[in-house]
């Protein structure tokens, strides 16, 4: 009922991890290989390995989380060994993220993604609001289109990008045109919404220490942003380009608007690290059973088909 077909693919359901949560290291890769996710993909990873920011740097909150990790992660080769021994025992394709520290880190990165026998998806991370003095790049719409335009002349594998949110019209529409210029195979809206400030209102201090306590915010707070990006992609990028649709997935329900605004897969963040795993089999059964009542037995049959009001 949920199965879910994508780039060259079918999936059981449309469920991932986001990158980022519970993906550093290959045993918790092989626990998300092991649950009931539909997919998962790889903590973004740079060249060489990061510590990434100062502890404490990741926050649950009650309407979501805060974090500024800054990229910790063990480096390329070690997520692109997980990921050439994982394709020789499974059929599913894995996702594989990057984020440079640079312009030309990334195409380094996806020179050696090309050259390898990887055959999954990669996704270029251009969103991360967390390095201290490095801007999240998709907000500099030039740049965007620069590193598009050097990545496509080599890059033959199929590719996505993570998006910040955008939250103006006319930055819809400015991206979308860029967007629509490149062979993506998908879209991945959104990343978190950067640089939040969250008080705990007893000890009357922010709650992560990087950046004096200014952080990405995930989860409930997110929603309605991370739907509008979904929809406002959906509807101006070419249908070639899917979308993933990351934001405030906590329950079926959520999951299901996301698919409404025309979300093809969708990944989990925060929720992931509230519950662990186990979350998937959870979403897959409430979504399940939205789709039963309202007599749906297939994603395809309302994907996209959001209602407006017209009278
Ligand atoms: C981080 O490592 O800071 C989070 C990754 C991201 O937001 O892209």
């Amino acid at each position: 009922m949920l199965t879910t077909s994508f780039f060259d693919h079918t999936f059981e359901n449309p469920f991932m991890n986001a990158s980022g949560v519970h993906c550093m290291t290959h045993e918790e890769l092989d626990e998300l290989a092991a649950s009931k996710a539909g997919a998962f993909i790889t903590k973004s990873a740079t060249l060489e390995s990061r510590a990434g920011n100062p502890e404490p740097r990741y926050f649950d909150v009650p309407l979501g989380s805060i974090n500024s990790m800054g990229l910790p992660n063990k480096g390329l080769d070690y997520y692109l060994d997980y990921a050439l021994s994982y394709q020789e025992k499974q059929t599913r394709p894995l996702f594989f993220s990057v984020a440079g520290m640079s312009v030309e880190e990334n195409l380094e990165m996806l020179w050696v993604i090309q050259k390898s026998n990887f055959n999954g998806i990669t996704e270029l991370n251009l969103s991360c609001p967390n390095v201290p003095g490095k801007p999240q790049v998709a907000y500099d719409f030039p740049l965007t289109k620069t590193i598009l335009t050097e990545v496509f002349q080599f890059f033959t594998k199929p590719l996505g990008v993570k998006l910040p949110p955008y939250f103006d019209m006319a930055h819809f529409d400015e991206m979308a045109e860029i967007l629509n210029q490149f062979p993506l195979t998908y879209v991945n809206s959104i990343n978190s919404i950067g640089n939040g400030l969250y008080i705990d209102p007893m000890t009357e201090s922010v709650v992560i220490k990087p950046k004096d306590g200014f952080g990405g915010i995930g989860g409930e707070y997110v929603k309605p942003t991370a739907l509008a990006n979904v929809r406002a992609f959906y509807t101006r990028l070419n249908p070639s380009i899917k979308i993933i649709g990351t934001g405030g997935i906590r329950s079926g329900q959520d999951a299901f608007e996301h698919l409404l605004c025309g979300a093809t897969m969708l990944q989990v963040g925060t929720e992931l690290h509230k519950e662990g795993p186990a979350i998937f089999e959870r979403l897959t059964a409430e979504l399940t059973a939205i789709m039963d009542e309202k007599g749906y037995t297939s994603i395809d049959e309302f994907r996209g088909k959001l209602k407006t009001i017209n009278v």
